[in-house]
């Protein structure tokens, strides 16, 4: 008989509850430097080093922002890095209310005799770099790994997605991290929303069957799905409430209710399309805090704001948290566009 480690049982169970309080959700900040990078050189910034720290500064000192966002992912250089005033990072954060989160995977390499899909890399010594956040302050984790409608998903593509994820989340809730759950089903492709449905259903089955193999305490987890929609080049779109009404459907059929938290992701769609359709979804009660963790949706009006520019700092930072508190209301059900 296989016992699992307890020790973070109880801590594991308050960040996840912490972090999944009402009218908040999670900022999602943790780009990789290149995916940060093209970010910066849309608004004609160098990607160095600097330049991200002083992007990622405007994000974490934005005054208030601990209202709205309970959670914020950084990728590894933010959480060890210090602003211009030599405050750390994650300082900025607790101050405010806002828990330190580190992605944790090692991105995605192409899997062999797939149809073109990846797999994650991330678990060779992932207890030590795990335990090495958490001395640093980090209280939970993310891990993204891939599907992809168009190419299939093969079968082989979308075990190895659960299975790394459960893994992972085995390993993060041993060292006190709680796992963002993260089987990212991208948005490309031409796919109708009953299409896409049915794969969401399929890489969750298989997640919460590896992950009950694997004696993780879904009471210490957070989810981070797509929504049920249309692929991005489909003919025919969908309204905010029947995004809502699918994505509602499939989770109910898949998450237990011991799961504390839904964190969605956005995934591509416009600002205002992932406030209306989380809006949609929090029109009635769930088992589940049902909110945000958003990347594109909360910072695409910051950057364009900023264009790096001293003089738009204060604009810049007022355009996240409007987008925050956005988010904030339709997590309560109470958004009004
Ligand atoms: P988007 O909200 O831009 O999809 O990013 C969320 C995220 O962290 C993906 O892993």
């Amino acid at each position: 008989v296989v016992v699992r480690a307890t020790k973070y049982d109880e801590e594991l169970v308050a960040t996840a509850h912490k972090i999944a309080t009402a009218g908040r959700g999670i900022l999602a900040m943790d780009e990789s430097n290149a995916t940060c990078g093209k970010r910066l050189q849309s608004i004609g910034l160098e990607n160095t080093e600097d330049s991200r720290r002083t992007y990622r500064e405007l994000l974490v000192t934005t005054p208030g922002l601990g209202k709205y966002i309970s959670g914020a992912i950084m990728f590894e250089e933010t959480l060890f890095q210090k602003t211009s005033t030599g405050k750390r990072m994650t300082e900025c954060l607790t101050e405010q209310g806002i828990v330190p989160g580190i992605k944790v995977d090692k991105g995605l390499v192409p899997l062999a005799n797939s149809n073109g899909e990846s797999w994650c890399m991330g678990l060779d010594g992932l207890d030590t770099r795990c335990g090495d956040y958490y001395k640093a302050g980090a209280r939970f984790a993310k891990w993204r790994s891939v599907v992809s409608i168009p190419a299939g998903p093969s079968l082989i593509a979308l075990r190895d997605c659960a299975y790394g994820l459960a893994r992972y989340a085995a390993i993060a809730q041993n060292a006190g991290l709680v796992p963002i759950v993260e089987p990212e089903v991208l948005l490309d492709g031409e796919q109708d929303i009953d299409q896409c449905l049915e794969v969401q259903e399929a890489i969750w089955a298989e997640t919460f069957k590896y992950m009950a193999d694997n004696k993780v305490m879904f009471e210490g987890i957070l989810l981070k799905p797509a929504m049920v929609t249309p692929g991005a080049d489909a003919k025919v779109k969908s309204s905010p409430e029947t995004v809502a009404a699918y994505t509602l459907k499939m989770l109910r059929r898949r998450v237990p209710p011991a799961v504390p938290g839904i964190m969605f992701l956005s995934g591509g769609q416009s600002e205002l399309e992932a406030t209306l359709n989380l809006n949609a979804m929090n029109q009635s009660p769930n088992p589940w805090h049902v909110s945000f963790s958003y990347a594109r949706a909360l910072q695409n009006s910051v950057l364009k704001t900023w264009q790096g520019k001293p003089e738009n700092y204060k604009a810049a930072q007022e355009s996240l948290l409007q987008r925050a508190k956005a988010n904030s209301d339709a997590q309560l059900g109470k958004y009004d566009a």
